[in-house]
């Protein structure tokens, strides 16, 4: 368990788990007790048959300040390495489960995201945020490089210059320019932002629960490997979905050719007939 248990929470509504950062009068950065929090939260709710996407948000002006200065780093580092790895054992941890999860996940972000912050913000597959938030690799203003994974996110993500010119200056962009530099998928105004990423959970909720696991993790896999060894770990992959739901696949094809009542190019199949045949 950990020290206190509310510095992250979530809640559950229509299949969406909404899970905070709640350090909103420390604007939300990461804690040692924070990441430990977010990882029992994420064990919870992994497996849960009534969450179906998993929306990561932070409560109050920011989505995350990063690492906690104090906690994360001065006070870790002051009881030596044993400590100190644990803590990034403990963050980086969450963040690797995030990248792998079950479910779908959308980061909603709200206000505030920097640095250490780029880590979950990575490990969601989807990203919204508000034209107002502001987002910057801090870290070069206080005295370190990126780490934390935050170098790699940014090249990634953006091209050359636009991560080099990040890092190095430190500079803050604002939502809208973090969806310009593929940051984030997309950038609304703060007072649409919960109905666009609520919108988007309800498109992900009306798929294949199967396949969009064995999707998200193939687009993350993929990127790493020549054609051909994709190639072939896109056949295997596909048979082990195959191996966990092979009627979904066989009710999708069925219902254009048949029953001709979808068109896949224009929407989804009926998944509430799956198994009815
Ligand atoms: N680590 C530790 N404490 C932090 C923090 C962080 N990353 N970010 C904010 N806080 C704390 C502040 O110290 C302050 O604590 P206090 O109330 O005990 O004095 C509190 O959160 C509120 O922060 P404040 O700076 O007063 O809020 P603001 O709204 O004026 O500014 C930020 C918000 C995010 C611009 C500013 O807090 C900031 O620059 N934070 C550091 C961001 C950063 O570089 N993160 C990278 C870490 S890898």
């Amino acid at each position: 368990m950990t020290d206190n248990p509310n510095v992250a929470t979530f809640r559950v509504e229509n299949r969406i788990a909404w899970v905070s950062f709640n350090r909103p009068d420390k604007r939300n950065c990461m804690s040692p007790n924070l990441n430990r929090r977010m990882g029992e939260i994420l064990d919870e709710l992994e497996h849960r048959g009534d969450v179906g996407v998993l929306v990561l948000k932070g409560e109050g002006s920011a989505w995350s300040a990063g690492m906690d200065l104090k906690e994360y780093f001065r006070d870790t580092e002051a009881q030596g390495l044993g400590a100190i790895r644990k803590a990034q054992r403990e963050s980086y941890g969450w963040w690797r489960r995030l990248r792998w999860y079950q479910k779908p996940t959308i980061a909603m972000v709200n206000g505030w995201c920097f640095g250490g912050a780029y880590g979950p913000l990575y490990s969601c597959d989807l990203a919204v945020t508000a034209d107002e938030a502001q987002f910057a690799l801090s870290e070069i203003n206080w005295g370190i490089l990126p780490g934390g994974g935050a170098t790699k996110v940014v090249v990634d993500l953006m091209p050359m210059r636009d991560a080099m010119y990040h890092a190095m200056t430190g500079e803050l962009i604002t939502g809208k320019k973090a969806s310009e530099w593929r940051l984030v998928n997309e950038s609304v105004p703060l007072v649409d932002l919960e109905a666009r990423v609520t919108e988007l959970a309800n498109v992900l909720l009306e798929k294949n629960p199967v396949a969009l696991k064995a999707t998200k993790d193939a687009i993350r896999r993929v990127k790493e490997m020549t054609y051909d060894n994709a190639e072939d770990f896109l056949v295997r992959a596909q048979e082990a979905a195959n191996s966990f739901d092979n009627d979904g696949r066989k009710e999708g094809i069925k219902q254009f050719i048949d029953d001709k009542t979808y068109k896949p190019g224009l929407g989804v199949y009926d998944r509430s007939k799956q198994g009815a045949n």
